[in-house]
């Protein structure tokens, strides 16, 4: 397979390391453009149908990019984003959101920051209104300040919580992924 970026094997290896994607998963891919991680989903749910005998599974992407699977030109945290995704899912409950979201650089570190971390909270609010029990979230975030909190406000929701830091991802970098996996679920009244 042709990959459209190399962001791609910063999903395959915390895949092939976690088993966060399986055939037959229905998975949100925020952040989506130009498409690689959408690449791996597809074929690691078996969206495609190409793994015969295996259930068939979906991905979804969205992106303010054009280019992306379905929903492109979408900005993920516009409240309309996320009632399109909403009404694309039909009540359907997800095994996987995962995030590679990242805001455009403006050059000033905590802006930058500030902005990162929106996204994240943005990601989780929705993750935790469509996934299901035991469901999973991984997005990026860059080490900062906030990290700390982000992580501890997700493990109000999942049972496991870690930072992962793939091989594939620059040393040099500041980038990180947060990896909840068990989600608790919701109770809803
Ligand atoms: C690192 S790239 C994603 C690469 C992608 N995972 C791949 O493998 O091809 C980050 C993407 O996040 C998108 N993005 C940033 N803020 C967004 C937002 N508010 N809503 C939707 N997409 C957003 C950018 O447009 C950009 O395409």
């Amino acid at each position: 397979m042709q990959l459209r970026c190399r962001s791609a094997f910063k999903l395959i290896e915390i895949d092939d390391r976690y088993k966060i994607l399986s055939p037959g998963d229905i998975v949100v891919d925020c952040g989506a453009a130009p498409g690689s991680w959408t690449q791996v989903a597809v074929k690691r749910v078996n969206a495609d149908g190409k793994m015969e005998g295996d259930p068939k599974g979906k991905v979804v992407a969205i992106d303010k990019q054009h280019g992306a699977k379905i929903f492109g030109n979408m900005d993920f945290t516009a409240p309309s984003s996320q009632q399109a995704l909403l009404e694309h899912l039909q009540g359907e409950q997800v095994h996987a959101v995962i995030s590679d979201m990242a805001p455009k650089a403006s050059g000033v570190r905590d802006l930058d920051n500030e902005n990162m971390v929106k996204l994240c909270y943005s990601a989780l609010r929705f993750a935790v209104q469509i996934t299901r029990t035991e469901g999973v979230l991984l997005m990026k975030m860059w080490q900062c300040g906030e990290t700390k909190q982000l992580e501890s406000d997700m493990s109000r929701f999942y049972d496991n919580v870690r930072l992962v830091k793939p091989k594939s991802s620059r040393a040099d970098s500041t980038e990180i992924f947060l990896l909840g996996r068990g989600f608790k679920g919701l109770e809803r009244k």
